[in-house]
């Protein structure tokens, strides 16, 4: 049977061209550690991993590649983040559009006398500014919020976030699984402390590997959640204080990052066109779909504020069994659920139902995208 995957948002597929082979190659015949060794293989090894901070750096507008930290995937890049930097009596803000990754650190810290506000968020996802304004206390340190659902592909307004944790003077940490490799973050314009990235979603490099880029007034109130060894200062009982060491303990994900700098190349060289690909797909899509009855679209249809991926409810027909019979009888993958993000579905209304996923990758096409529509006409007639 013919397959078609539109789970980009989970993962996605395919990665860009020669990640695969540069990581094969890097395990085959290079094989070593960086900050451990003292020669040359080791030497350049280390050059290519700076390389990938430099790659980071430009692709987010970041002003030092010291401030770069490597992390095993952006769950880890949010639990550094909020575990790291929250103490008994401080206050945190997230919105009711978030993924567990957020959430559930966060929340986790409620029981450890942070005190957590999650920001209720209008039925498109888009954020209620006004009630956000209203959320903050004296005793606000840090908001932690997402950038791109990865639920109805809603893009929350961080640059007014931004302006306003600046006049406030609060940490602002973004999520950007679902937006890096998309759409446009420039850290510098978005005023960011903390940028919290995955490198196998729109960076379209491997799994396993992740990042945080951190402001230094950031990095100086972070504690480390992980200690251990750094190739660094070992004579120390303590991580060493100085960046990146401070939050790199335990051997990085190398081949990962190797992939990842492969793909951080083929991205740039593709500029928007990855974007503008997504959006025209998704675009056809949600055009199929309005002519079916009995579905409804959650989020917003402004592309001003959203990313390709689409989300569906299905009035008269279990989602899951769309979703199941769009595999089992055309081959077409999707996610269907709630995407680990209860609080976005509460949002978008779609709870406890869940939807189910579109996700859709500039290496799609159009004939794929009809042909998913086809199929949801299909099934709607035979159930
Ligand atoms: C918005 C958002 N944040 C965080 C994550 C977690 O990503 P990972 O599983 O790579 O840590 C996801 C994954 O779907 C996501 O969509």
């Amino acid at each position: 049977m013919k397959k078609v995957y539109l789970d980009n948002g989970s993962t996605s597929f395919p990665k860009a061209p020669g990640v695969g082979e540069a990581m094969c190659d890097f395990i085959t015949n290079v094989g070593c550690n960086v900050s451990r060794g003292g020669y040359e293989t080791a030497y350049n090894l280390e050059e290519t991993i700076f390389e990938t901070r430099t790659l980071l750096c430009e692709m987010f507008n970041f002003f030092s590649e010291k401030y770069v930290v490597f992390t095993p995937t952006i769950t880890y890049s949010l639990n550094f983040v909020i575990k790291g930097l929250l103490k008994e009596g401080d206050h945190v803000i997230i919105s009711s559009m978030e993924h567990n990754a957020v959430a559930r650190p966060a929340i986790s810290l409620a029981q450890k006398g942070v005190e957590v506000t999650v920001v209720p968020c209008n039925e498109d996802g888009t954020l209620d500014m006004e009630a956000f304004n209203m959320a903050f206390q004296d005793n606000t340190k840090l908001v932690a919020m997402t950038h791109a659902s990865n639920v109805s592909g809603t893009v929350l307004d961080a640059e007014s976030v931004g302006k306003i944790c600046k006049e406030k003077g609060v940490f602002f940490a973004l999520d950007a699984a679902q937006s890096a490799g998309v759409i446009d973050i420039d850290f510098e314009k978005l005023n960011l402390s903390a940028l919290c990235i995955t490198g196998h979603k729109g960076l379209l490099g491997p799994q396993g590997i992740g990042a945080i880029l951190m402001t230094k007034e950031f990095a100086d109130s972070l504690e480390p959640v992980i200690s251990g060894g750094t190739g660094s200062a070992s004579h120390l009982l303590t991580m060493p204080d100085f960046m990146p060491d401070k939050f790199e303990a335990g051997t990085l994900n190398l081949p990962g990052i190797i992939g990842l700098n492969t793909a951080l190349k083929y991205v740039k060289s593709k500029g928007k066109m990855i974007f503008e690909t997504e959006k025209a797909l998704a675009q056809k899509f949600i055009d199929g779909i309005d002519e079916i009855e009995g579905v409804k679209i959650v989020g917003t249809r402004d592309w001003s504020k959203r990313v390709g991926t689409v989300s569906l409810d299905f009035a008269n027909v279990d989602n899951a069994q769309v979703a199941f019979r769009l595999d089992s009888e055309y081959g077409i993958m999707t996610r269907c659920g709630l995407h680990c993000a209860p609080l976005a579905h509460k949002t978008l209304n779609t709870y406890p139902q869940g939807t189910v996923r579109f996700a859709f990758g500039h290496k799609n096409t159009e004939e794929e995208v009809f042909y998913a529509i086809n199929a949801i006409k299909e099934i709607l007639a035979t159930e």
